[in-house]
């Protein structure tokens, strides 16, 4: 069911080619507050390609508008200003430094050059301001008592969630999760769930997930992609039983 608000994101007719391949093709969504919106397909059907020209990580073509206000495609270095924070598919998390250290990066402009050149540039009062920040968002996962662990010493499901923290630091209203789900066990995902769910009241979630249990249960509206193009949009019991949709997971054995 799309919101009648303004859409906090849209995207129209996204199209990107690596060379020959055309990776994704006329793509349009929009992402409304409150929503979690999922993007489901198979491998190589240009989940990430799509949270990455939306992180300016790649460029296409297509129009990009926050808030209804069309803008230019965000370069990394916008992406706070525009609100928009991202979780890596995997974890992309620093390993030989801490977890708060890891968190306090994800408040950092990117452009200026990680934690260590950030933090020269840091006063005191910023860096302690910088700290509480990176605190909260670890109690918003529960982590807080982990932030002076390394990371290489911590399981992966708990470094999935430092990953989560990292994005949430830099309080955004765009949460893209890229498949966070991904490698957990039963338990772990039972907690991703509840988390999605309550964070959507904060901001509002695209995610890429392959967990069908996951998807069906948290996201208020998908977009199913297959090889670059959108085949299927709606409500999840709508898409669910989409013939297109059966047919492209069964062509893929998903
Ligand atoms: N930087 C790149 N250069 C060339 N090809 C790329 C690049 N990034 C992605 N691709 C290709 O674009 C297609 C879409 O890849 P993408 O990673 O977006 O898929 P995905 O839906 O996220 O898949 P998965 O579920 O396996 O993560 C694939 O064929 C991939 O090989
Ligand atoms: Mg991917």
């Amino acid at each position: 069911m799309t919101s009648p608000t303004t859409a906090l994101l849209a995207i129209e007719d996204l199209s990107i080619h690596f060379g020959g391949l055309a990776a994704l093709s006329r793509v349009s969504l929009d992402l409304h507050p409150g929503e979690v919106v999922g993007v489901i397909g198979p491998n190589g059907a240009g989940k990430t390609t799509l949270f990455n020209a939306i992180s300016g990580v790649v460029a296409g073509q297509g129009k990009f508008s926050i808030d209804g206000q069309s803008r230019n495609w965000p370069k990394p270095h916008e992406l706070m200003e525009h609100g928009i924070a991202r979780t890596l598919q995997g974890v992309g998390l620093f390993p030989d430094l801490t977890v708060l250290e890891n968190v306090m990066i994800g408040a950092t402009k990117f452009a200026e050059g990680g934690l260590i050149r950030s933090a020269l540039g840091l006063d005191s009062r910023q860096e302690a301001r910088l700290r509480e920040r990176s605190m909260i968002a670890l109690e918003n996962v529960y982590a807080a008592g982990l932030a002076n662990r390394t990371v290489s010493s911590l399981p992966y499901p708990v470094t999935k969630r430092i990953a989560i923290a990292r994005a949430l630091v830099s309080n955004p209203r765009i949460l893209l999760l890229d498949e966070p789900a991904g490698g957990l066990g039963a338990q772990d995902i039972e907690w991703m769930i509840k988390f999605i769910h309550n964070i959507s009241a904060q901001c509002a979630v695209l995610l890429v997930e392959h967990h069908m249990d996951v998807v069906m249960t948290v996201c208020d509206r998908l977009y199913v992609l297959n090889f670059g193009e959108v085949i299927a949009s709606g409500t999840v019991d709508h898409v669910r039983n989409d013939p297109a949709v059966i047919s492209a997971y069964l062509g893929a054995d998903a």
